[in-house]
C-alpha cells in the first residue's frame, strides 16, 4: 500500500532533477485517468483535493474513490494532499479523513498572520504524522475557493508579489513547514499572461540558497497548450487569449533549479473539456455519459502522461518506494493498525 507522505518523494526529487506532479481530483474519471497515467509511466504522484472538490464531490465519495485507486495500484507511490487549505478546522478534517499531506495557505494575509496560521496548522498536522506545505508571496489568478489576484494586474506588478528569499528563511524557521509554495511568476487558471510568459528563475535560485534543504513547490503550473485551446474553440468553446507557462520553462524550473512539486489542474480540465465538446459537436445524438466521459478520461490520461515527462518523473516510482521503505514506511497516525 504505498500511500505515503511527500517526505520520501521530496528526499529524492530535491536534487534528483525531477519533480512530483500534483494533480487535482474532483471526480472518478479524473482520479482514474491520473492513476492510470502514473501507472503507465511508473511515476510517483500527488492527488490533491481542493476545498471546492470536497464540496463538489462530497469528500466521503471522493476519498472512497481515491482509496479504491490506492488499492488498485499497490506499487504506485501516492500522496493524498489538501490543496489550498485555508483554516485549521479544514486541516483537522483532512487529517481525520486520512490525507497524508496538507497545504495551509495564508499567503493572502499579512506576514505575521500567515506565520501564526501556518504554525498552528503545522503543529497540528505534525502531531498526527502529516506533512505540511505553506505559501509565501502571492500568485495571480482567481479560482473558486482560492484567494488570488487578477492575473493581468499581477503580471504588471509582479516584483511586488514574488516570494522574498530572506522572509522565506524566517517563515520556515518559525513555522516548521516541510515544503514551501513560492510565488515566482505563475498564476492559477487558463489566462496567466497577456505578454510573454517568463518565470523568475533567479528567485527560485535565491530561495534555494537562503533555505537549503527546503523543498519548493510551484502552483499555477499549467501550460495551457494552444492545441487544446484550439480544440475547445473549434468545438463551440470561447477561450480567447488563454495562455499558460510554457512546458520548457516548467522543465527548467524542475531540472535546473530544483523545484520538487508542480501543481497542475487547468491542463486536465482543458483536456477533458476539449474532448467532451468534440463528442457533443461531432455526435449530436450521443447521450450516454460513458460515451463522452470515457473518451474524456482517455484524454486526461494522455495529458498527465505528457506532464510526467515534462517533470522527468516517469520511471521514478521504484526509487521512491525504496526510499519510503528505507525511512521505515512512515504514515500518519490515521493509518495505525490498518493494513
Ligand atoms: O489552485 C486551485 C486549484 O486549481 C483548485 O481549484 O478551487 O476550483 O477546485 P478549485
Ligand atoms: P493551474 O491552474 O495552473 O493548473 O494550477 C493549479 C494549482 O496550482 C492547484 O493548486
Ligand atoms: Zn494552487
Amino acid at each position: 500500500m504505498p500511500l505515503m507522505t511527500t517526505k520520501p518523494m521530496f528526499d529524492l526529487a530535491y536534487d534528483g532533477g525531477f519533480a512530483i506532479g500534483a494533480f487535482n481530483v474532483n471526480n472518478m474519471e479524473l482520479a482514474q485517468a491520473i492513476l492510470d497515467a502514473c501507472a503507465k509511466e511508473k511515476s510517483p504522484l500527488i492527488l490533491q483535493i481542493s476545498k471546492g472538490a470536497r464540496k463538489y464531490a462530497n469528500i466521503r465519495y471522493l476519498k472512497a474513490i481515491i482509496d479504491a485507486g490506492v488499492a488498485e495500484y499497490p506499487d504506485l507511490p501516492i500522496c493524498v494532499h489538501c490543496d489550498h487549505g485555508d483554516t485549521v478546522d479544514l486541516i483537522q478534517h483532512c487529517i481525520n479523513d486520512g490525507y497524508t499531506s496538507v497545504m495551509i495557505d495564508g499567503s493572502h494575509y499579512d506576514y505575521e498572520k500567515n506565520v501564526a496560521l501556518t504554525k498552528e496548522a503545522t503543529d497540528l498536522a505534525h502531531a498526527n504524522g502529516v506533512v505540511v506545505e505553506a505559501e509565501l508571496g502571492m500568485l495571480g489568478g482567481i479560482e473558486e475557493d482560492v484567494v488570488g489576484l487578477d492575473a493581468h494586474e499581477y503580471e504588471k506588478n509582479i516584483e511586488k508579489f514574488l516570494t522574498d528569499p530572506k522572509q522565506a528563511v524566517d517563515f520556515a524557521k518559525r513555522t516548521g513547514i516541510d515544503s514551501l509554495a513560492v510565488a515566482i511568476g505563475t498564476s492559477h487558471g487558463a489566462f496567466k499572461f497577456k505578454h510573454e510568459a517568463k518565470l523568475a528563475f533567479n528567485r527560485i535560485e535565491e530561495i534555494m540558497k537562503t533555505c537549503p534543504g527546503l523543498p519548493l513547490v510551484m502552483h499555477g503550473s499549467s501550460s495551457v497548450p494552444q492545441e487544446f485551446i484550439d480544440l475547445v474553440n473549434k468545438y463551440g468553446g470561447n477561450m480567447p487569449n488563454a495562455k499558460g507557462v510554457p512546458e520548457d520553462q516548467i522543465n527548467m524550473a524542475v531540472s535546473k533549479y530544483g523545484v520538487c512539486k508542480v501543481n497542475i489542474d487547468t491542463d486536465l480540465r482543458l483536456a477533458m473539456t476539449a474532448k467532451i465538446r468534440e463528442v457533443f459537436m461531432t455526435k449530436p445524438a450521443e447521450f450516454d455519459p460513458r460515451n463522452y466521459l470515457g473518451p474524456a478520461r482517455e484524454a486526461i490520461t494522455k495529458m498527465v502522461q505528457r506532464k510526467l515527462h515534462v517533470l522527468n518523473s516517469a520511471g521514478k516510482a521504484d526509487a521512491i518506494n525504496k526510499q519510503w521503505e528505507k525511512l521505515g514506511k512512515p504514515l500518519p497516525k490515521f493509518y495505525a493498525g490498518k493494513k
